[in-house]
């Protein structure tokens, strides 16, 4: 006689959700007394443990407290220690000093290295990138055939192979097709003795019509020519919505490659992001010449150059190095100073624009340097810092209307995302920026931005909630992580160290302008640097790491700074960022 419990299992042997066992389990059964309660017993202890386990993963606020209101009734991660809120600040200026331990910069991984050897060959696709393209579709780019560099090159025909991707819900079985585009771009130097470069054919396809939250597997290549990837897969994210929570979402900066980069980059893969930000500075190919020779200050070795050379070599190492984060993780990009490659006749970003991916067109941006998307809900702005950012600017103008068109109900959080950073208190590149500052702050302020995310200085740094450099409990946190780990050294000192270490407001700018002058009031009046760690600057410590981002709920977000020397869910520093919709009125209430 059949007992009750077998019901669990469907016609084809698999076992039902555990609602249906104890509604069959209420009934009476034919099965002897001891084996039904001993069954059940095993089964709840079993999911008691595997409830456990998803507790105490990354994830664990969710299972807690889904509608945490208060950040007191918010769980504690990492050391145990209360985890702070904005709501508690702002908090003492508060510094952790370089432990000395640590390397604070280490050599390029060469051509040689498994991580970034080309093992594709004639036109198989490899350096396999995503990126969210609108709320249901996904970008796709490779690469196929190989680059060249020398006095002499040859570029590649972009249309002697196709750029097929197909994509479906099952592993195996592709029931949709997409033909993409392709091109080349060359780095050209007409300069007496110096290389020029052609890269390998760059494709880029859309995926459209994705649903939310399924798993994709996709391959991309020449069907024609019997030259496609091996099967890859992507989950898409939750449609937008402000119960929409993607898990984590990754955030790194100035990565390079680099033996710190490769361990900034294991640590975010044990992670387990949903979505990664990349806040510009990605390859650092512009620290080497064209012979491939490279320093970690390109301006201190090569100072003699008859242009900024690069070696273009690089980008191809590093797109294989990402990949296998990159092709089952969408990567959203921004610019860093970097990227820029300066050719003759003012060309410029020509590997950045030729490789990556990014939904202007599907956001309103007429260029690849400026961009918004949503991720649950999150709506992301992504600035250009080397482009013209004024009021009278183009960019200016499509951040207005792009901020207008936000709809706080649908995605409630609002996260900015550029290079360089407008609050950093290290010496390097100490208020280098303030024109695009004075330009640009206060439309993000007007608009309830919470959260901002910045590269380009080595180091951590976290401000308070701050608008015009004053303490203000309705502005954003600043969050400066540019410390992935390239080839340049982490930023040490701080501009509030001594005269010595505050740079010269004459100096302090980049091609854009020079806005930087002394404070005219509050404790650094008539100065350009503070005395001291300034009253904006939560937290500072020189480390490598990434962030991760993890969204509560409409209200509270969760911050976390992990570093290189600990293990996982190891914390360095972490912070719920609370919107307060019924006490500032640029955070409308959902
Ligand atoms: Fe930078």
């Amino acid at each position: 006689m059949a007992c009750k419990y077998q019901l669990l299992k469907d016609e084809e042997g698999e076992v039902q959700r555990h609602g249906n066992y104890y509604e069959e389990e209420n009934d009476s059964t034919g099965c002897s007394g001891a084996t039904l309660p001993r069954t059940r017993r095993l089964f709840v202890n079993v999911a008691a443990f595997v409830v456990v386990l998803m507790m105490l993963s990354c994830g664990v606020h969710k299972f807690f407290f889904p509608g945490a209101s208060t950040a007191d009734s918010l769980p504690r991660k990492g050391n145990a220690q209360k985890i702070p809120s904005t709501t508690q600040g702002p908090f003492p200026p508060t510094t952790v000093s370089f432990d000395e331990s640590l390397t604070f910069a280490s050599e390029d991984l060469n051509a040689s290295n498994p991580r970034v050897q080309r093992k594709a060959s004639e036109m198989e696709p490899e350096q396999i990138f995503i990126a969210l393209s609108g709320d249901d579709a996904m970008w796709v780019s490779w690469v196929t055939g190989e680059a060249q560099i020398g006095q002499k090159i040859e570029p590649l025909d972009p249309n002697s192979v196709a750029s097929v991707a197909v994509y479906g819900t099952e592993s195996g079985r592709y029931t949709k097709t997409v033909n993409g585009s392709s091109e080349i771009y060359n780095q050209l130097y007409p300069f007496a003795g110096l290389d020029n470069y052609t890269s390998g054919i760059i494709h880029h396809a859309r995926l459209t019509g994705l649903k939310p939250e399924t798993k994709y597997y996709y391959k991309v290549g020449d069907p024609y020519l019997g030259a496609m990837s091996e099967e890859r897969s992507f989950t898409t994210l939750p449609v937008p919505g402000p119960k929409s929570f993607p898990a984590r979402i990754g955030v790194i900066g100035d990565i390079g490659l680099t033996y710190n980069s490769t361990s900034t980059f294991d640590h975010l893969m044990m992670n387990q992001p949903e979505l990664v930000l990349m806040v510009g500075d990605l390859v650092y190919a512009d620290l080497y010449v064209t012979n491939g020779t490279g320093a970690a200050s390109y301006s201190k070795e090569f100072s003699d150059t008859p242009i900024h050379e690069t070696y273009q070599p690089r980008w191809d190492l590093w797109g294989r190095f990402m990949e296998p984060l990159a092709s089952r993780v969408p990567f959203m990009v921004i610019e860093g100073n970097h990227e820029k490659e300066p050719q003759v006749d003012g060309i410029t970003f020509a590997s950045y624009q030729a490789r990556i991916a990014v939904p202007h067109k599907e956001s309103g941006s007429p260029n690849k340097f400026y961009y918004s998307f949503n991720a649950g809900s999150i709506h992301f702005v992504m600035l250009g810092a080397y482009i013209d950012y004024s009021r009278t600017s183009e960019q200016y103008a499509w951040l207005k209307q792009d901020l207008a068109k936000v709809d706080r109900s649908v995605t409630p959080w609002l996260i900015a995302a550029y290079h360089p950073p407008w609050y950093n208190s290290y010496t390097a590149h100490y208020r280098e920026v303030e024109c695009m500052r004075i330009s640009l702050e206060a439309l993000l302020y007007e608009h309830g931005v919470d959260l901002i995310l910045n590269g380009h200085v080595h180091a951590y740094e976290r401000s308070n909630r701050v608008y015009n450099y004053t303490l203000d409990n309705c502005g954003p946190v600043h969050i400066v992580i540019g410390d992935g780990g390239n080839h340049e050294k982490m930023a040490l000192t701080h501009a509030d160290q001594g005269p010595e270490f505050c740079p010269n407001p004459q100096d302090s700018f980049d091609e854009f302008g020079n806005c930087g002058f002394s404070f005219e009031a509050g404790p650094a009046a008539g100065k350009f640097c503070w005395d001291r760690q300034p009253e904006w600057s939560a937290y500072r410590e020189a480390s490598f790491g990434h962030g991760i981002i993890e969204v509560v709920n409409s209200t509270h977000l969760l911050w976390t700074w992990h570093r290189n020397q600990d293990i996982f869910n190891g914390v360095g520093d972490q912070l719920y960022v609370v919107r307060q919709p019924g006490i500032c009125p640029n955070q409308p209430i959902v």
